[in-house]
């Protein structure tokens, strides 16, 4: 695996590739990787020549310091696991490489962004907008893999690619979970053993929303059950459940054609914020 922290170094690796006709899957990460990352890289592994993973903890998509400050960085632990699954290229520039000036530019994403993580996280999704986009010009993938885990992302980045007209294919990848259905997440690590063995009660609760929807509950009576399964959990703080369309991530008064209904959720389990959702 060969190794960057510098953009010219990239890009002069990244030509070379290009003009000897391989194609460049990407994986953009912030670190603390896991099994979640490294399925993304394994279907970049599988569909294209040259698989490329970045790793920057980008300070713009923080809107609370103090989370940019306690987010884990464990840089050497991920790169040997990325070299075990087959990476080729590890990119991990530092923040001055990235932004040699404070950025001004700002994106609009519409209703996107003033719903569920972008009503509780303000500037959350302009920070990554603007990254993404970045790392898009000096990566040109011809694929980009992104995790279902974070399903409002995935919707950013699509509107992204098509109003800026990136030419590369977007690939959302399932969600990977632990055994107890936690979802994966860098995050997890930041929770207390007895959080983090209370912490499946999130899925548990999207899973009796998601079996309440198939028969024939509506998405009130659904949420509803949620707020109450969680008051089970008193560390549980709820920030919102939403039942939308997995596409456009409005929100909806009943069940989707198949695979359009989203059941997306947000809470506070001690100092950490986790996020799931189920699609179906
Ligand atoms: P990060 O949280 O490190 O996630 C990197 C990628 O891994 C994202 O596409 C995310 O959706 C995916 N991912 C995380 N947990 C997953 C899981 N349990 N199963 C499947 N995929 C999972 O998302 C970011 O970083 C940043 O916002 C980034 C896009 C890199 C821009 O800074």
């Amino acid at each position: 695996m060969l190794r960057f922290n510098s953009i010219s170094a990239l890009h002069a690796h990244l030509t070379a590739v290009r003009q000897a006709g391989q194609t460049i899957g990407f994986v953009p990460t912030m670190g603390a990787l896991h099994a979640g990352h490294l399925n993304l890289i394994e279907q970049a592994r599988e569909a294209c020549d040259v698989v490329v993973c970045s790793i920057f903890v980008n300070p713009t998509q923080f809107n609370n310091p103090a989370d940019l400050a306690r987010y884990p960085r464990t840089l050497e632990q991920d790169a040997a696991q990325l070299e075990t699954v087959g990476t080729d290229v590890l990119f991990s520039p530092s923040v001055t490489e990235m932004y040699p000036q404070p950025a001004t530019l700002r994106f609009n994403f519409g209703a996107l962004e003033t719903i569920m993580e972008g009503a509780s996280r303000p500037g959350h999704f302009n920070g990554v907008g603007l990254v993404v986009s970045k790392l898009f010009h000096l990566v040109q993938p011809d694929k980009a893999f992104f995790g279902q885990k974070d399903l409002q992302q995935v919707a950013v980045i699509k509107c992204l690619v098509r109003d800026l007209n990136f030419p590369l294919e977007l690939i959302r990848c399932a969600t990977v979970r632990e055994a107890d259905g936690l979802a994966m997440s860098s995050r997890n690590r930041l929770l207390s053993p007895k959080e983090r063995a209370e912490a499946p009660a999130l899925f548990q609760a999207l899973t009796l929303a998601q079996n309440m929807l198939l028969d024939e509950a509506t998405p009130e009576q659904a949420k509803a059950a949620v707020a109450d399964y969680l008051d089970g959990w008193p560390a549980f703080k709820l920030d919102y459940i939403e039942a939308v369309n997995a596409d456009s991530l409005q929100s909806v008064s009943e069940l989707q054609p198949p695979g359009q209904t989203a059941l997306c959720i947000a809470a506070q389990l001690g100092n950490v914020r986790l996020i799931d959702n189920v699609v179906f």
